[in-house]
Parts: structure tokens; C-alpha cells; sequence
């Protein structure tokens, strides 16, 4: 069995961040509200009512954390750029202070040898264009590409790669379709438009960028799927699950159509969200690379209350991270062989655009997020044997941070944050990335 001392050569190594996460300074330098600053004071939604106005006050202390990075020796860095620190409100002139910031940022890590991989939009939509219907309005997937025409125009001298959204299937479920994450609409399967809109501003954002020869990816959050049991109606709620989660957010960019989603109630045209020609729109941009985030699979049950497509059941059996997700290395595995079996030479080559863990700092030592990491690289080094093109792997995350609805209690960071004090230490499994990074550059240098 290959592991991961087995990695090709040239694989990527990077850690991912986020900028409502980390960077605090919520009103510093002319930056607007968005939709998590709203969000955060409805009481009751956060654990604990906590918010990211300060989090890992990033926005002051990145030539600390960069030199982080650097300790662990990182080809790249994926981290986040708040559309409100650019625009505000969402459209209109640019911010210039907002842009210095990243500005500064890509320098001290071009400075650092760290490649910045800027994702440009990771659920912090400014809140005025909230006001406006959020990605419920189509008009804000040509706010999107303006806003990212207007950043790449800055920055895109000195970043070859580019990710335009992060996991809009979790942005649409969580925040549009359930309401546990910001804007909290509740709309359920009538949330599908904010996901066609989120899909088109991708494709308007990826043809701007690729014409000015800039790489495009697009992030999701996938889930290998599996059934609980073999009986029909399991079978049937899984496939409806799997169009939802995985397909409806990869099919149209790789293939140029939507999966069926009637099983799900929704029609054709997505509730009249789909206008001709959006799906070339959306597909013929092209795609460099696939980010694929993998935290675990996910079972699915036909559902006990009819009125529901699924039911999503626990995987028993297995570890639990502090969170309560299962951990299972191989799903990880499963899905990367899985997307090559059913996309073929329609997929691009792909990076792990996150995977890791929240552990309980007072049931267990670091560890447990060692054997996470390692346990899940090997599965990855399989999959690279049985033929999947995967070029790197960031993991999820630098930093402990403002992890959204559950506040500061979920810990996903390489290096603890005292967030009383800001005071940055690097755990067990810092030490353990920077050596697994060296060991593999050692093993093909020269
Ligand atoms: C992903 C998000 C990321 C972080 C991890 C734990 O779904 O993209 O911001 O919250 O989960």
C-alpha cells in the first residue's frame, strides 16, 4: 500500500485560512459589513455568542503567522480576501486601504517563498448586497465578477492561481437553505437559486481572470455518499443526496449541464433561476483545478418523515472528531476515484483545498490530530496510485479560529491561538507537518 512518504514529486504542501476566520479588524481601513457581521448578533446563533470582530487579529499580526508558515516550509497559502475590505458595499469604487492589505499580505509571503492562493469569496458577502437578496439576486454574480476583475487587476501580477468560491454547497445549505450560517434564510430546497448564482458568478469571474491568463480553481465541499443500506429506497434517498452535495455544484462546470434534482421537488430551471445559455456561462470558462475540501462521508437513510428526500444517519463505529464528524481516511480515497470514474478527462487535475480536524484540548492530546493528518495523506497517496492527478494538499488550518457557528470552541489549528491573549503556540502536529514537508522535498531534491 503507497502512504504518504510515497507523494509524487513537485505535490504541493499548504495550509488554508479564512478572512472572516481570522482576521478580525472588522471595521478597520474602510472595510464594510458583511452578512457575518450581521449574523453574529441574532442572539442565539453562535456558541457561546462569540464573533469574528476580533479572531485571530490576522489583519495586524500576519508577519507573525507567515513566519509560521515558513517554519513549516509551505509551497502555498490559501487564505480568503473579504470582498467588503475591497468594495465596501459590494459595488463601486474599490477600497483602496483594503487592497493594501492584500497587497502587503502576497508580498510578505512572495518575500517568504509561499505561493498565495486567494480565494475570493468565502461566505462574507458584504451586507449590502444582502439587502438586495444576497445570491439570491442574480445581479450579484455580475457584482461578483466585477469585484473580481477589479482585485485581479491588482493582485494578479503576483498570483498565477485563483479560487472563486469556497463551498457554495455549504453556503447555500447552511446559510440560505437551513439558516444555522449567515444570511440565516431558511428557505430549504427554494435556497437552490442562491447556488445557480453563486455558479454563475464563478463562470463570469473564471472567463475574466482566465483572460488575463490567470489560473482558475473552484473549491467545494465533497462527500463520497454511501447508502445505508442496499435496499432500493436507501439506494434512491442517496443518489437524490449525492446530486445535491457533490453533482449539482461539479457537473455544470465539468460537463455543462445540472444533475436531475426532480427527486428533490426541485424543477428544471431551478424555480426559474436558470436563463438560457447560463449553463455555457458557467462551463465554458473552463477550470484549471478542482479544490476538493474532504472532511468525511456521509450516509444516507430514505427518510422517516415523508416529506423529506433523506435522512442522514451517523457512521457508527468509527473515531469522532470533537465536532462529532466521522473519521474515515478512506472516504477520502473513495471520492478522489470516484470523481475520476465519473468525470473522466472532464476533470482537472486536482488539490485538497482542506481537510483536518477539531480536537478536544482537554480529552486528548494533539495526536489525534497527527493520526488525522497522516491517516488521510495516505489515503490520499493511494488514490494518486490507482490514477487520480492530485497536485497538493492544504491542510484546514494554520490557526485554532472563529470556527462560524460554533465560535471559538471548535479547535481545527496546527498552532493553538489564546484568544485572551493572541498568543500563538505550535502543537504537536506543527512539528509533525513541517517534517513530513522535509522529508518528502529531501527524498526528491536533486
Ligand atoms: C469548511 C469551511 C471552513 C472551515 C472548515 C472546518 O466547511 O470551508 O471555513 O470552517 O469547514
Amino acid at each position: 500500500m503507497p502512504d504518504r512518504h510515497d507523494l509524487p514529486a513537485g505535490f504541493r504542501w499548504g495550509v488554508t485560512t479564512a478572512a472572516y476566520q481570522i482576521e478580525g479588524a472588522a471595521e478597520e481601513d474602510g472595510r464594510g459589513p458583511s452578512v457575518w457581521d450581521t449574523f453574529v448578533t441574532r442572539p442565539g446563533v453562535i456558541r457561546g455568542g462569540h464573533t469574528g470582530a476580533v479572531a485571530c487579529d490576522h489583519y495586524h499580526r500576519y508577519p507573525e503567522d507567515i513566519a509560521l508558515m515558513k517554519g513549516l516550509g509551505l509551497d502555498g497559502y490559501r487564505f480568503s480576501i473579504a470582498w467588503s475590505r475591497i468594495q465596501p458595499v459590494g459595488s463601486g469604487p474599490v477600497n483602496p486601504a483594503g487592497l493594501a492589505f492584500y497587497d502587503r499580505l502576497v508580498d510578505a509571503l512572495l518575500e517568504a517563498g509561499i505561493t498565495p492562493l486567494p480565494t475570493l469569496f468565502h461566505w462574507d458577502l458584504p451586507q449590502a448586497l444582502e439587502d438586495e437578496g444576497g445570491w439570491l439576486n442574480r445581479d450579484t454574480a455580475y457584482r461578483f465578477a466585477d469585484y473580481a476583475a477589479a482585485t485581479a487587476a491588482r493582485l494578479g501580477d503576483r498570483i498565477p492561481t485563483w479560487i472563486t468560491l469556497n463551498e457554495p454547497f455549504v453556503h447555500t445549505v447552511f446559510g440560505y437553505a437551513m439558516g444555522i450560517h449567515a444570511p440565516g434564510r431558511a428557505l430549504m430546497f427554494e435556497a437552490l437559486p442562491a447556488a445557480h448564482h453563486q455558479l454563475l458568478g464563478h463562470g463570469l469571474a473564471a472567463s475574466i481572470l482566465r483572460e488575463r491568463g490567470l489560473e482558475v480553481m473552484l473549491s467545494n465541499n465533497l462527500t463520497p455518499v454511501e447508502p445505508a443500506t442496499s435496499n432500493p429506497a436507501d439506494l434512491t434517498a442517496a443518489a437524490a443526496y449525492d446530486a445535491l452535495h457533490n453533482r449539482l455544484f461539479t457537473d455544470p462546470v465539468l460537463l455543462g449541464r445540472y444533475p436531475d434534482l426532480s427527486a428533490l421537488g426541485v424543477p428544471d430551471d431551478i424555480f426559474g433561476a436558470i436563463r438560457p445559455g447560463d449553463v455555457d456561462l458557467i462551463h465554458t470558462p473552463g477550470l484549471d483545478g478542482l479544490g476538493v475540501n474532504y472532511y468525511n462521508p456521509t450516509r444516507v437513510a430514505a427518510p422517516t418523515d415523508p416529506s423529506l428526500p433523506f435522512d442522514l444517519v451517523d457512521i457508527p463505529d468509527v473515531p469522532h472528531t470533537a465536532f462529532g464528524w466521522p473519521v474515515v481516511p478512506d472516504g477520502l480515497r473513495r471520492l478522489l476515484v470516484g470523481l475520476q470514474e465519473l468525470y473522466g478527462t472532464a476533470l482537472p487535475p486536482i488539490t485538497i483545498t482542506e481537510n483536518g480536524c477539531s480536537v478536544d484540548e482537554s480529552a486528548a492530546p494533539d495526536r489525534l490530530r497527527i493520526d488525522y493528518l497522516a491517516t488521510h495523506l495516505d489515503a490520499l497517496a493511494t488514490a494518486i496510485a490507482e490514477g487520480v492527478d492530485v497536485r497538493g494538499y492544504y491542510t484546514w488550518s494554520l490557526l485554532d479560529n472563529f470556527e462560524w457557528a460554533e465560535g471559538y470552541h471548535q479547535r481545527f489549528g496546527l498552532v493553538h491561538v489564546d484568544f485572551e491573549t493572541q498568543k500563538r503556540t505550535p502543537r504537536a502536529s506543527y512539528a509533525w507537518y513541517r517534517k513530513l514537508i522535509a522529508t518528502h522535498r529531501a527524498l526528491h531534491s536533486g
